[in-house]
């Protein structure tokens, strides 16, 4: 019987199958930038980082960046990106499971921007801890696909709706203001260049100060 591959295992191959390639575009995430260019920069934590694209933009913007991904070969790749961009003081990554252990401290800005893996669906606990990182004043980011890609359409995974991670989040409305909970289409070019639309979520909320 095949072995199915770690959550690291998979990544590694998804990064490293690509030979020194890049698998993204190594520009920041649309939604990381127009949610976070009006809050003033501080420390924040970035949750499955990838190649470090979002890290490095963070990082510019001056913010003091935590970023963290279960794959050795991402964050090698990011590693890397911080360098050249001439950011490196500025980021720290940490190769890191998330479903394992979390970084420890509180953080102005935590962001996860799609944190899916088809190896190991992101769980609840992992929301949890990441709503439980942002410092009093703090911004929790969770950017996410909400449903399947038309070339994977059963791809069973956790890909939640905005109101779904809302839920899960389980925000304690004293303490926490919910300021964006959407569900919003974005143009993505699939495995054969085809250009599709996908719907994607984004949830952004403030804990009070
Ligand atoms: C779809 S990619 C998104 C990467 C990056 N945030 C971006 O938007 O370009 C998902 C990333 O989450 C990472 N990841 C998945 N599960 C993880 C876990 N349990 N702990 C840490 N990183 C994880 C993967 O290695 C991968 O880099």
């Amino acid at each position: 019987m095949t072995k199915e591959p770690t959550n690291e295992e998979f990544w590694d191959e998804r990064y490293g199958g690509h030979g020194h390639g890049h698998i993204w575009s190594g520009k920041p995430n649309a939604a990381l930038v127009s949610e976070v260019s009006g809050l003033t920069p501080g420390t924040a934590l970035d949750l499955g980082c990838g190649e470090g694209a979002d890290a490095v933009w963070l990082a510019r913007q001056g913010w003091k960046v935590t970023a963290v991904d279960v794959s050795g070969v991402a964050i090698g790749r990011a590693v890397e990106h911080a360098a050249d961009a001439g950011v490196a003081e500025a980021v720290t990554f940490e190769r890191r499971d998330l479903s394992e252990s979390f970084p420890e401290g509180r953080f102005d800005l935590v962001t996860s921007q799609f944190l899916h893996s088809p190896a190991a669906p992101v769980s609840a606990d992992i929301l949890h801890a990441a709503r439980d990182a942002v410092a009093p004043g703090g911004t929790l980011l969770v950017e996410g696909h909400a449903g399947p890609p038309p070339w994977a359409p059963d791809a069973h995974n956790f890909l939640p709706t905005a109101a779904e991670v809302v839920t899960v989040l389980d925000l304690d409305p004293a303490e926490w203001e919910v300021q964006r909970a959407v569900e919003h289409e974005r143009l993505q070019t699939g495995p054969d260049g085809t250009v599709v639309t996908r719907l994607d979520c984004t949830v952004k909320a403030r804990r009070k100060a």
